[in-house]
């Protein structure tokens, strides 16, 4: 039911008994309510189907499916719709179900004017409260639901200056973050990965470096290979960054990604030592991407590497170090090739 019609001030009144209806309708005429009759259960479900009252006052012994399962039926198809039952009082096992139904008020007839109005009144006037609390909880859930949107959006934008800032630190790797979370994010829709996943992946890629932040520039633009220590000290990265994330970013895969995104297939891999589909889906796909972008850019101790070379040494890798799934429609999607059926 539109809140537009329940907020009409009217009734659909039922009874088999054309004087008793008659007298409901004077009543409620009275009390300035717009009216529809019906004398079965039946035909008053066809009326509010055509056009449903906010308040239905009916009878409940009559012939064919009776008051009973009229208010039964209007419970499950109109939840808002207010009843008033009007009865002779032998059906107490049927006023008790009306009354389980969530029935408001019940009269035994004869009807006394005085008190048909006052639950008239008094149905209508909590509906009306109860269409403003609806009015005033949407309301509220809107300018949640915008404020929670702002929220994520300043939350989304300082992530990725704080991702620019740290590869601001270094020339080489300058871009790195966006650029793996360009061709993650490109692989996903090769793959047909869902909408779910891809948000999750979109965000896991752009961060998956974050803990670079805690190490030192020398470490980062260093020209020559990395002592051990030096290495040691990088390979605690993913860890880093899961443990910074994780008061803000509340969702496990995104930081699972993270954590192990130098993980490689075949076991080796840091900081877990996992292989294979234990290394999360969204991780192997950030490995493949994250690799290809190193290849491809220049770093201080040697030149980018062209597409070809960087893509046969992907290839040379399945297995050891990446999904053998997923290389694959890496190489051709960034071939230009067609798209493959989803793997998983
Ligand atoms: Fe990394
Ligand atoms: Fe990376």
């Amino acid at each position: 039911m539109s809140d537009k019609t329940a907020l009409r001030r009217c009734v659909t009144l039922v009874d088999d008994e054309p004087a008793a209806l008659d007298i409901l309708m004077r009543a409620a005429k009275s009390f300035h309510f717009d009216c529809q009759t019906a004398t079965t259960a039946e035909s008053a479900l066809e009326m509010l189907e055509r056009q449903p009252t906010p308040l239905v006052v009916t009878d409940l012994c009559m012939p064919g499916n009776g008051g009973v399962w009229l208010v039964q039926e209007i419970r499950q198809r109109w939840p808002d719709i207010d009843i008033i039952v009007v009865t002779v009082g032998a059906d107490e096992a049927g006023l008790l179900q009306c009354m389980s139904a969530g029935v408001q008020h019940y009269f035994l007839k004869p009807v006394h004017i005085d008190e048909f109005h006052h639950a008239l009144q008094a149905t209508w006037y909590s509906q009306q409260m109860r269409r403003k609390q609806q009015r005033h909880r949407h309301h509220l859930e809107s300018i949640v639901h915008k404020q929670t949107h702002r929220l994520r959006h300043t939350f989304f934008s300082a992530i990725t200056s704080l991702v620019r800032t740290l590869e601001a630190r270094d020339s080489y790797t300058s871009g790195h973050s966006l650029r793996v979370c360009k061709y993650a994010m490109q692989l996903a829709n090769y793959i047909g990965l869902d909408d779910h996943s891809k948000k999750r992946l979109n965000l896991a890629a752009k961060l998956h470096d974050i803990g670079k932040v805690g190490l030192a520039e020398g470490i980062l633009n260093k020209p020559a290979k990395l002592s051990e220590d030096e290495f040691d000290l990088v390979k605690e990265h993913p860890v880093i960054g899961e443990r910074i994330l994780r008061p803000i970013v509340r969702n496990r895969t995104v930081l699972s990604a993270i954590r192990s995104h130098h993980e490689r297939f075949g076991g080796g891999g840091y900081p877990d030592n996992l292989q294979g589909e234990q290394i999360p889906f969204l991780a192997r796909m950030i490995t493949v991407a994250d690799c290809y972008d190193a290849l491809t850019s220049s770093r201080a101790y040697r030149g980018a590497m062209t597409q070809d070379d960087a893509l046969n040494i992907l290839h040379e890798g399945m297995t050891t170090q990446f999904d053998p799934h997923l290389v694959p429609p890496f190489i051709r999607m960034l071939r230009g090739g067609k798209k493959r059926a989803k793997p998983r």
